[in-house]
């Protein structure tokens, strides 16, 4: 069912207060499991999440992606009923938790920012007690927890109490107890976050194996290169706002229309023909020859293979093909800029190289910038 014009009108509107007292109609999409209309997020001043709508599809590897203090925390507690919003809604399954749909999070799976452990209990204990709270009888808990640990690469560690695990072997345990329940989403919230580049490689691999079973993730996270490796669409999150929301391919696509994709072709055997050819290819905007180094700006990622099949049409022996694509840490830095704030889209087109320049320092203030 289409929502009309009329339920945005009910809805209460952000800095108003309040809370979720009016119950927005819900779309009748089965196949949408997280979903968000007009969140906002007092705390105090701090206007945590601003007008937030967002949905997540049954399938998707969501990455919700922003710097420290952008709201990801925040977003995710509410979903889960941890928070209320101030106003706006939140669904889960097609379910409010903050209205009484609280037997949905039986269906999810989560790996929060922080767990607490109980060092002096072992792998298994910790597992098997959890098991319990879940309901699962005794030969199913036993049996879940084997094929889990082996899927964690934990099973010669469970008699092993967990004080004396690694940072990154009680993540994975935490990813294990988040599967017990066989959930249909599973919510990780900065998961490699403080972990060691060892502990860190690891989750990455158990993620990327989750995401390729077909369950829906949602992926909370600052790491750039980890959402864009792992997820298929991802949301940018600054300051509370939703700055974008599409697919990694349609952002990059989106992204080199304006900044230009650097396509690198090292040939055996340069010469005027090929550059002409090259440069009457559809998409070149530009074009650089350095010794056997061609090096061509395309406007359009899908140019790629006709570039290379102009450099073979004119006679070129191609060695070595290189497209240094589009990174999300481009994007990011073009969606948020500290001195444009949330309107950052708008933000005028700095030419590639003046981009690249910027970029550096400004990822590295970013990364570095905890609030
Ligand atoms: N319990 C709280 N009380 C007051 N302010 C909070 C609280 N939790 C988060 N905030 C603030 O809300 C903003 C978003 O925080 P958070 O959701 O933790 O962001 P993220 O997880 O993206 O780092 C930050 O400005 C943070 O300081
Ligand atoms: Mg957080």
């Amino acid at each position: 069912m289409a929502r009309g014009p009329d339920v945005f009108m009910a809805m209460p509107r952000a800095g108003q207060g309040g809370v979720t007292a009016v119950h927005a109609p819900r779309g009748s999409d089965p196949s949408v499991v997280i979903e968000t209309l007009r969140l906002n997020k007092f705390y105090g001043k701090v206007h945590a999440l601003r007008d937030l709508d967002l949905q997540v599809h049954e399938g998707d590897v969501f990455g919700f992606l922003g710097p420290n203090g952008a709201g990801k925390t925040t977003f995710t507690k509410i979903l889960l009923g941890f928070v209320k919003p101030t106003t706006g809604w939140s669904y889960l399954f097609g379910q409010d938790v903050h209205a009484g749909g609280r037997q949905v999070l039986s269906r999810v799976g989560i790996v929060p920012d922080q767990f607490g452990f109980y060092p002096n209990l072992t792998g298994r204990a910790h597992l098997d007690f959890y098991g319990r709270l879940y309901g699962l009888a005794a030969r199913d808990r036993e049996s879940r927890i084997e094929e889990l640990t082996k899927l964690v690469r934990l099973e010669h560690r469970m008699e092993t109490k967990v004080g004396g695990y690694s940072h990154g072997m009680r993540q994975r345990l935490v990813i294990a107890h988040a599967l017990l329940n066989d959930p249909d989403l599973i919510i990780f919230d900065e998961p490699t976050t403080g972990l060691d580049p060892k502990g860190a490689y690891e989750v990455r691999q158990l993620l990327r194996q989750l995401a390729s079973r077909g369950v829906t993730t949602f992926l909370s996270s600052h790491i750039l290169f980890e959402v864009e490796e792992i997820c298929t669409k991802v949301a940018i999150l600054n300051r509370g706002v939703l700055l974008k929301l599409a697919t990694v391919r349609e952002l990059k696509k989106e992204f080199s229309a304006v900044s230009g994709e650097q396509l690198e072709i090292v040939v055996d055997n340069p010469g005027t023909r090929i550059l002409d050819a090259v440069r009457g290819t559809k998409g070149v905007v530009d074009l650089k020859a350095e010794a056997q180094r061609l090096t061509a700006t395309i406007d359009d990622p899908d140019q790629v293979p006709k570039v290379v099949e102009a450099v073979v049409g004119a006679g070129g022996r191609i060695r070595r093909v290189v497209e240094r694509q589009v990174s999300l840490e481009d994007l990011f830095l073009h969606y948020t800029d500290d001195g444009l704030g949330p309107g950052a889209p708008q933000k005028p087109v700095v030419p590639p190289g003046v981009h690249q320049a910027a970029s550096t320092t400004r990822a590295s203030r970013w990364k570095e910038g905890k609030r």
